[in-house]
């Protein structure tokens, strides 16, 4: 069963890994991943893109550029977009080196290699569909791909899985195609605008600076898509004393580059 508001108290935030644990470790790669989870998180975040050849991949930009040594390995494709290369030579990039050396030979991983591994470690996931106006249909790939590999039982949707978007309509399709899924919407609706939200999606999203403690008790009184209290984690806090702020001001869920930071400052798991 959910906890209750005391015992949500008392065990602090859910904290969410990130990129997984992405302040010491390259994100969205397996080293992230593991990262969290010998910190002792179970939740990791990610971010799923689409390659020209049609895999899923985990990677935060829509151009590879930031993260790996995509201009050595193809210094005449610029602007490096994800969508415009093959898995294949997406493949052969490194993705950790920028991080450090230490991390040289990480890869940027498909998402089918990423659910392995969460899935090994014992782990549970908020997956972002990054950009979907880029990558049309990539709602039903998605899902396509979580249930071949069984995320979509009912253990699963009730413990592990929650997938969000900054595009209402990608989370809406979402939504529309596995009612039973745990969805959020990524963004800061105003109050009024919140019941519309509370049609599709179970939990808000927002930036923590866009917060207020009025904003998150208004989120708190309203039915979600399943018929429960909508709830709120927030994005990005790294810091000790904003973690205090944000959960003054009610919040469910904290997601950070630096979990251990916030579960120092105000518990969480
Ligand atoms: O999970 C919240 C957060 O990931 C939203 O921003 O840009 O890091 O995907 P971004
Ligand atoms: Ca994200």
């Amino acid at each position: 069963a959910a906890p209750s508001t005391a015992q949500k108290r008392f065990l602090g935030p859910v904290v969410y890994a990130h990129r997984g644990a992405s302040a010491y470790a390259p994100e969205n790669t397996i080293a992230s991943i593991d990262r969290a989870m010998w910190m002792g998180f179970s939740w990791v975040e990610n971010d799923v893109q689409r390659t020209r050849d049609g895999e899923l991949v985990v990677i935060h930009d829509d151009t590879l550029a930031r993260t790996t040594n995509v201009e050595q390995v193809f210094p005449d494709r610029k602007p490096w977009a994800v969508k415009d290369f093959t898995a294949a030579e997406i493949a052969r990039l490194d993705a950790g080196s920028w991080f450090g050396p230490q991390y040289a030979g990480e890869r940027v991983p498909t998402l089918r290699e990423y659910m392995d591994r969460v899935q090994d470690n014992r782990q549970r996931l908020l997956l972002e569909i990054k950009k979907p106006e880029l990558y049309p249909g990539i709602e039903e790939q998605t899902l396509e791909l979580l249930d071949e590999l069984g995320w979509l039982d009912e253990q699963h949707v009730a413990k592990r899985l929650v997938v969000q978007s900054f595009s209402a309509d990608s989370v809406r399709i979402v939504h529309r195609l596995r009612p039973d899924l745990v969805t959020a919407f990524l963004g800061t609706p105003s109050v009024a605008d919140l019941p519309k939200y509370a049609e599709f999606t179970d939990r808000i999203n927002p930036w923590h600076t866009t917060i207020s403690a009025d904003w998150v008790k208004a989120v708190h009184g309203l039915l979600g898509a399943h018929g429960k209290a909508m709830e709120v984690d927030t994005w990005i806090v790294d810091d000790a004393a904003t973690a205090r702020k944000v959960r003054e001001m009610g919040v469910d869920g904290v997601i950070t580059n630096a979990p251990d930071v916030v579960r120092e400052a105000v518990g969480g798991f």
